[in-house]
């Protein structure tokens, strides 16, 4: 159950308005405001002092929280500014691989990067325009002897959730590396990357890990790392000895500038109130939350981008887009996002079953009487 006082107390939505767009755009905490503007007040006052004071003292703590989060190893844990900078960092460690499959309409930020390098890519399909079968794309790592696998663990464009559990047993089985592109799930799913058989993962923080903007973070297991030497390095990939600089390559070669200090201070208030919410119960809800709205638009013959159910979904939903929907979603304060010919909702431990009803509702106004 989500303690929805503690909510309130954090995030702050205008009375009658509905906020239905993490998948955009998560909300960021008060608690995160208040850290970020206290940094910024320091840096003014102080300058070297507190950016000296968060590398010593803050930044480790954050790093050791975050590790625990994700439950992955501090040194297999890069921080990185977004998802794009982390994956064409990895780049040239996957270059030599070739063999790439992706999913057809899968966020440009983690297809691009293949394309620009001449990787030799094999597109997946979906069949039914919202989910992929694993066993297809078993079938293209075995008979086009694919080498890396990347993919959203939730598409943006409909929603579907893929079985990662499910997927890296295929890629073990067939010695594929796995590379997870988190940003539409990570602060929504728990994730355990110990458990997993992901090899990389690479996530933006600013939606629903409700971590505001410039933040992002990305994991790679030991084994790869020690396979695989990083190809890039910089300040924060040195590590100070008894007053000298050295670079070893290790995952901190993968953050090699100087942090966004303030950002990952946001964040460490989103994961600290992740915590208290409590991750499963953050699941849960959002799922119990779509269960509501899926049921409630079949009821009223009300088509969905995939079936109606909210299994494969987390707490992303699409249908199609029509001028009276438009009107009457803005009508209601319902915040969304409408993007070629499709209407995205996306529900968070914030929204209510209340909230629920008012989507409900003015979607049910927009349909015209038969
Ligand atoms: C699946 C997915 N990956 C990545 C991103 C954003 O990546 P970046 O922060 O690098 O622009 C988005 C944004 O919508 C996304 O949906």
């Amino acid at each position: 159950m989500i303690d929805y006082k503690l909510v309130q107390q954090e995030y702050h939505v205008p009375m009658g308005a509905v906020y239905a767009n993490t998948s955009s755009c998560g909300l960021v905490a008060k608690t995160g405001v208040k850290s970020m503007h206290q940094f910024m007040l320091e840096l003014h006052e102080s300058g070297s002092l507190s950016a000296d004071q968060f590398l010593a003292e803050d930044l480790p703590r954050i790093r050791k929280k975050i590790a625990g989060f994700v439950d992955a190893q501090k040194n297999e844990l890069a921080l990185i500014p977004n998802f794009s900078f982390g994956l064409n960092a990895a780049i040239p460690v996957l270059r030599p691989f070739r063999k790439v499959l992706l999913l057809e309409h899968d966020y440009p930020s983690l297809t691009q990067p293949f394309v620009l390098n001449d990787f030799e890519i094999t597109w997946i399909s979906s069949d039914d325009g919202f989910s992929f079968d694993l066993d297809k794309i078993e079938q293209a790592i075995q008979q086009q002897d694919i080498r890396i696998v990347a993919v959203s663990q939730v598409q943006y464009l409909s929603g579907h959730c893929l079985d990662i559990e499910a997927l890296g047993k295929i890629c073990r089985r067939h010695n594929a590396i796995l590379l997870v592109d988190g940003t539409q799930s990570l602060g929504a799913i728990p994730f355990s990357f110990a458990q997993s058989d992901v090899d990389i993962f690479i996530s933006s923080n600013y939606k629903w890990m409700n971590g505001g903007f410039g933040t992002g973070i990305m994991m790679m297991k030991t084994d790869f790392i020690q396979e695989h030497e990083p190809r890039i390095g910089g300040f924060a990939s040195f590590l100070n000895k008894n007053g000298t600089w050295k670079y070893a390559p290790s995952i901190q070669s993968y953050e090699p500038g100087h942090l966004n200090m303030g950002g990952f201070l946001v964040l460490e208030q989103a994961l600290d109130f992740k915590l208290k919410l409590g991750l499963e119960n953050i699941y849960a809800q959002n799922k119990a939350l779509l269960d509501i709205l899926v049921a409630g638009l079949k009821t009223n013959d009300i088509a969905i981008k995939g079936p109606y159910s909210n299994e494969n979904r987390t707490g992303i939903l699409c249908l199609s887009e029509t001028l009276e929907l438009t009107k009457s979603l803005d009508a209601h304060q319902i915040v969304y996002k409408a993007r070629n010919g499709s209407i995205r909702l996306g529900l968070h431990f914030h929204n209510t079953r209340e909230d629920v009803e008012v989507i409900l509702q003015a979607i049910l106004k927009a349909v015209p009487e038969g």
